[in-house]
């Protein structure tokens, strides 16, 4: 059971990023900070799910490619291989073998209703079954671990609490197989909004690339999305999402950044110039260091790390899925 005390839960943490695109700070700020601090108290496996990522159309290499970008992304930002596990979901079979299993478990008009699959049915002309069954994939990833608590972004509370779903009715035919695993969201920042529309997720697919801050950004456009930012003409600064969303997510950012909250925070301003001046300031803290690590890891390093990790996860993956095959009693 994932517990909970002040430094953080415990027990087995697990969680996955599409490698579909530089990281940007909502995905940092939403979720991937608290895989790096997670590893004080968990035992963390991560994993870039490449196999989820040929749920839309992929011209051959491009996920490949992202994939070690992703790895390269996710050891400069702070996963440490010597504490945690991070590996590539292609490399340990029993995922696709497991999520048969889940599909079966699941009913059609469960995964009707993920909003990640109306969304995406939505903006794709090729509406893949795997953009339909993708949450199956998901749960899988998450039960191989026997995971206690999975460190996600908020647009993922949806998918958690289907694999919960799944694994309980998995577990009600076949017996105690499956860990049923609980969510972590952060309580702030898990959405940080777009810098242009604070009305939609920052995201890598944003209409303006002034909305979304990534971490390959120079020191000099950082600055300048932030002094962009829109806000609003009363010219307070105020704590309120609703009516001041623009202003809110520059406080968001700032907290976060931080650790701090974006109320207090606001107490310290009273014009949006030095709001979005501190902001930049307390990103760059964030991004330097993270910039200087990726450059200084090469292919073959991240490429290594990522073989020893799949070695490793396989090693439980393949516990666990042989623990299935034997619960359902295969021949
Ligand atoms: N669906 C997640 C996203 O779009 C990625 C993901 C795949 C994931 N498998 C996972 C996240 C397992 C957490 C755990 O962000």
């Amino acid at each position: 059971m994932a517990t909970e005390n002040q430094s953080g839960p415990s027990g087995r943490a697990f969680s996955g990023i599409q490698p579909t695109g530089t990281i940007h700070l909502g995905n940092y700020l939403g979720a991937i900070k608290n895989w790096v601090d997670f590893q004080d108290t968990t035992d963390g496996i991560y994993c870039v799910v490449d196999l989820h990522a040929f749920s839309v159309p992929r011209e051959p290499g491009e996920v490949g490619a992202a994939t070690l970008e992703a790895a390269r992304d996710l050891l400069a930002i702070g996963i440490d291989p010597e504490r945690s596990i991070l590996f590539v979901q292609s490399d340990v079979r029993q995922h696709t073998e497991l999520a048969w299993f889940m599909q079966c478990s699941a009913a059609f008009g469960e995964l009707r209703r993920m909003t990640q699959f109306k969304d995406k049915s939505e903006s794709n002309d090729f509406v893949s079954a795997a953009l339909f069954t993708y949450p199956a994939l998901q749960a899988a990833d998450i039960l191989l671990y026997d995971t206690d608590v999975v460190p996600v972004g908020d647009d993922q509370r949806q998918h958690v609490e289907f694999t919960r779903d799944v694994a309980q009715r998995f577990n009600a035919t076949y017996g105690d197989v499956l860990v049923v695993p609980e969510h972590y969201i952060p309580p702030a920042g898990a959405r940080i909004m777009d810098l242009q529309h604070p009305e939609n997720k920052m995201s890598k697919s944003a209409v303006s690339e002034l909305g979304t801050i990534f971490f390959t950004d120079s020191e000099s456009d950082i600055i300048k999305k932030l002094k962009k930012a829109v806000t609003d003409n009363d010219g307070e600064v105020r704590f309120d999402p609703e009516s001041k969303p623009g202003v809110s997510n520059l406080l968001n950012v700032l907290a976060v950044a931080k650790g701090t909250d974006p109320v207090s925070e606001a107490e310290g301003y009273s014009q949006y110039g030095p709001l979005k001046a501190d902001a930049a300031e307390a990103v760059l803290e964030i991004v330097r260091p993270i910039q200087k690590r990726r450059q200084e890891l090469d292919d073959g390093d991240v490429r290594a790390i990522l073989a020893d990790g799949a070695d490793r996860a396989r090693a439980k993956a393949t516990e666990v899925m042989d623990r299935v095959r034997g619960a359902v009693q295969l021949l």
